[in-house]
């Protein structure tokens, strides 16, 4: 089995620690391991190598962060622009033999519960032998509007919606039968082209001749003029809400995709006022409780908890520094 490990997000909510150029997926914040670092060691268990589909600008972090954990299985795609889930796990299954089982995974998310997470990943590759794409639920905890809800019926999917309205959500969140999509699927490569193929023709065929045309070397290197062609689209969208080959895991492996301070701040370590403090220097706080503060060599970010989704606003506004 192959780990699709999806590596080309810029996590803008987690500034000022995450950068274009050093994305949250490579800050050391767990022991001095990185969510990829953890991603990589995790899936070992399950699967032979590793395929790493990033931003070309980003393949010399991850070698550097493989080379630490002694990882000699690893390929890589490399894609001069992101255009989202679709084209990468595409350009990914189009490099591996049609019944390879893949795993595709996210590069940045927490999981807890290894024992769990073993569990499921099983449950998961007896569908896909079956020939389903599988994905796996969390049971939501909140109306987000952020992430994907799988309607179900046991392990079968009634359907499949993509970050809904706030209304719609909580709905949703309501119902209980719905859950919501950690961004791990595993299937065949084969299956998932020839729904790829079915629902989202073009996005099949210019990630083709992308595939063809690139340079194939110990990496493969997607050629900018042939990625620009390719139309932009999550797998979400442009497979998952469509295809009537989906099944669903409910997988209570305590995850998060710590998308931002305040999930992060349930995972670290917090001071006696509920303030999560991340600094190299040494930071007093005087009668002041429920407080984000990062602090970086050049910039500085001072939040109330519940507030860290704003974030991005402040990177929308300041791209001249990201
Ligand atoms: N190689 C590559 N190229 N990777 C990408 C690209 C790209 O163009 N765009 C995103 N990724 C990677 C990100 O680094 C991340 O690891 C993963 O693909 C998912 O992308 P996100 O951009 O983080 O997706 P999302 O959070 O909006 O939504 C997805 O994840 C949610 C759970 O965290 C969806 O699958 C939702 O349904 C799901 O609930
Ligand atoms: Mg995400």
């Amino acid at each position: 089995m192959t780990n699709i490990i999806l590596c080309g997000g810029s996590g803008t909510r987690l500034w000022p620690m995450s950068r274009t150029l050093f994305p949250k997926q490579f800050i050391r914040l767990f022991d001095n391991k990185s969510l990829f670092q953890l991603t990589v060691e995790r899936n070992k268990f399950f699967c032979d190598k590793e395929l790493i589909v990033s931003n070309a600008e980003q393949y010399f972090l991850a070698i550097d962060q493989l080379e630490e954990l002694k990882e000699e299985n690893s390929s890589y795609i490399l894609e001069p622009i992101g255009r989202n889930t679709a084209p990468a796990i595409a350009l990914a299954c189009m490099s591996l033999e049609k019944d390879e089982i893949v795993f595709v995974t996210p590069s940045d998310h927490l999981i807890k519960n290894k024992k769990e997470y073993e569990k499921v990943v099983q449950e998961a590759k007896e569908f896909v032998n079956d020939g389903f794409l599988v994905t796996f639920g969390i049971t939501p905890t909140f109306a987000e509007t952020g992430y994907g809800y799988i309607e179900a019926l046991g392990n079968d999917v009634k359907a499949f919606h993509e970050k809904p309205e706030y209304e719609t959500a909580q709905k949703y969140f309501e119902g209980g039968n719905y859950y919501w999509n950690s961004g791990m699927f595993m299937f065949k490569a084969g299956v998932f082209l020839e729904e790829l193929k079915k629902y989202s023709l073009s996005i099949y065929q210019s990630s083709k001749i992308a595939f063809e045309n690139a340079k194939k070397e110990n990496i493969i290197r997607i050629k900018y003029e042939d990625m620009i062609n390719i139309n932009e689209d999550s797998i979400d969208y442009a497979v998952m809400e469509k295809s009537d080959k989906v099944k669903v895991i409910p997988s209570n492996i305590e995850w998060s995709d710590v998308g931002n301070f305040d999930s992060l701040s349930n995972e670290l370590p917090n001071d006696e006022n509920n303030n999560l403090i991340i600094s190299n220097k040494h930071v007093s706080i005087i009668d002041l409780k429920d407080l984000i503060i990062i602090d970086t060599n050049d910039a500085l970010l001072v939040s109330k908890k519940g507030s860290a989704q704003k974030v991005k606003s402040i990177v929308d506004n300041l791209k001249l520094y990201n």
